[in-house]
């Protein structure tokens, strides 16, 4: 079998990239080692930067999302009891962000490749990237079921495979540089049929930690508490969750969060991971696969959107061309996004949770970039023109 991109994963960056690839006439197969409904429903992301949006809506991909989306203008920073609206589009230029799932993204994605596009094989397990550096890298994969390994021929390969893909263990150890942080801390993240109690997103820091008020549509709420790092879920009854949200984003303004069915928790590890370089010849890394952030900053799947991009324009500027200058030059390209969002997530991260080992003198200096945060004009552009994106 052969093609001329061969991806392996179909979470948002493997689906998006086949879909830019169609619209460039480039011919790709996506492989993925789960099922479709697993993939149609694993609850991560929810937050869609401006950039995203547009992508999105260029490849024939916006038209639910562009229905059933929730725009939002800003998200509000809730300490001491207060809380401090953050307006986007008077401090971008007009940059606003959208609140459609990653669940949504996927499922119009994959009909659309399934209608329109090339092969998209599910339930089909990639062992091993071969011949990285040739000009004809291989993917050994198997299918469910099957009991032989199969082969397929690529000019080109993309790791959309996430953080725990097999892509990258391709590029020599020698060439790899891994930058990581791990946090003392998780998000517990909860699905609750409830209207959203506030039309913005609110961000809160509290002394018990942070809580992240968001949501799905305008009857579910999708909200998040940090916890320990390590944390069991079982340890949280639905009750135990929501007195927690309650005390943590207490306003002195009578504002309360509605409580309502949870019907769906998990416990997030949190982390920021970043590995050098993201190609070696032919084979190519996007996404997850290639750098984590902790959710704070809404960035993680904004910047598999800013990868995919990144390379389908690459290619096609090889194909139109014949130059392989911007194939050559993708890693570099994409890393210098990918070190800002890491620095916006890092620093939103900790802004926002408090940390076990904290001092007190710490402490005092995180109230004091919040205060500085929603009081100088300087400091809440920085925050809206990170959270609604860096350029493509
Ligand atoms: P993934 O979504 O991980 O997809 C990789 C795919 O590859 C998977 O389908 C996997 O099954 C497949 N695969 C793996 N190994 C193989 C193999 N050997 N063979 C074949 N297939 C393989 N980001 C945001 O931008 N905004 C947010 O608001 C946000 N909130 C988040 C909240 C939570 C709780 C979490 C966990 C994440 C959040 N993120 C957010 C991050 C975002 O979800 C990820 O960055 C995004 O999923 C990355 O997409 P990806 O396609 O690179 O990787
Ligand atoms: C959501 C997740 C985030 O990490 C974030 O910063 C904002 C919203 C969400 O899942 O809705």
């Amino acid at each position: 079998m052969k093609t001329t991109v061969g991806i392996i994963g179909a979470g948002p960056a493997g689906l998006l990239l086949a879909r830019l690839l169609l619209k460039a006439g480039i011919e790709s197969v996506v492989i993925e080692t789960k099922d479709r409904e697993y993939v149609e429903h694993r609850q991560r992301a929810g937050i869609l930067e401006q950039g995203s949006v547009d992508t999105l809506r260029e490849c024939g991909a916006g038209e639910r999302m562009d229905k059933e989306g929730i725009p939002h203008d800003g998200i509000e920073l809730l300490f001491d009891e207060v809380r401090y609206p953050i307006h986007f589009p008077s401090l971008t230029g007009g940059r606003r962000v959208m609140i459609y799932a990653q669940t949504e993204v996927c499922k119009d994605l994959i009909a659309l490749q399934l209608k329109e596009g090339g092969p998209l094989f599910f339930e089909t397990a990639v062992k091993e990237v071969r011949d990285a550096k040739s000009s004809k890298p291989k993917i050994v994969f198997r299918r469910k079921d099957a009991t032989e390994d199969e082969v397929l021929e690529c000019d080109y390969v993309v790791g959309c495979d996430g953080y725990w893909g097999v892509a990258r263990q391709a590029i020599p150890k020698e060439l790899v540089r891994e930058y990581e942080k791990n946090y003392p801390f998780a998000w517990l993240g909860i699905m609750a049929d409830v209207p959203p109690s506030n039309e913005e997103l609110i961000y809160a820091r509290h002394d018990r930690g942070f809580t992240l008020l968001s949501m799905r549509s305008p009857t579910v709420s999708r909200n998040y508490i940090q916890v320990p790092a390590g944390t069991d879920i079982k340890e949280w009854s639905d009750d135990a969750i929501w007195d927690e949200i309650e005390a943590r984003t207490k306003t002195n303004d009578g504002w309360k969060v509605q409580r309502g069915p949870i019907f769906q928790k998990s416990v997030t590890p949190m982390r920021s991971y970043v590995h050098e370089p993201m190609q070696y010849g032919n084979l190519f890394l996007a996404g997850d696969a290639a750098h984590i952030v902790p959710p704070t900053g809404a960035k993680g799947l904004n910047l598999a959107v800013g990868d995919v991009v990144t390379f389908a324009r690459a290619i096609k500027h090889k194909v139109d061309t014949g130059s392989d200058d911007l194939l050559q030059g993708y890693s570099d390209q994409c890393l210098r996004r990918v070190w800002q969002a890491e620095r916006f997530s890092y620093d939103m991260t900790n802004l926002l949770h408090t940390s076990p080992d904290e001092t007190p003198f710490e402490h005092k200096l995180q109230t004091a970039k919040l205060w500085r945060m929603t009081s100088q004009p300087s400091a809440e552009t920085d925050l809206a023109m990170g959270y609604t994106g860096f350029p493509l």
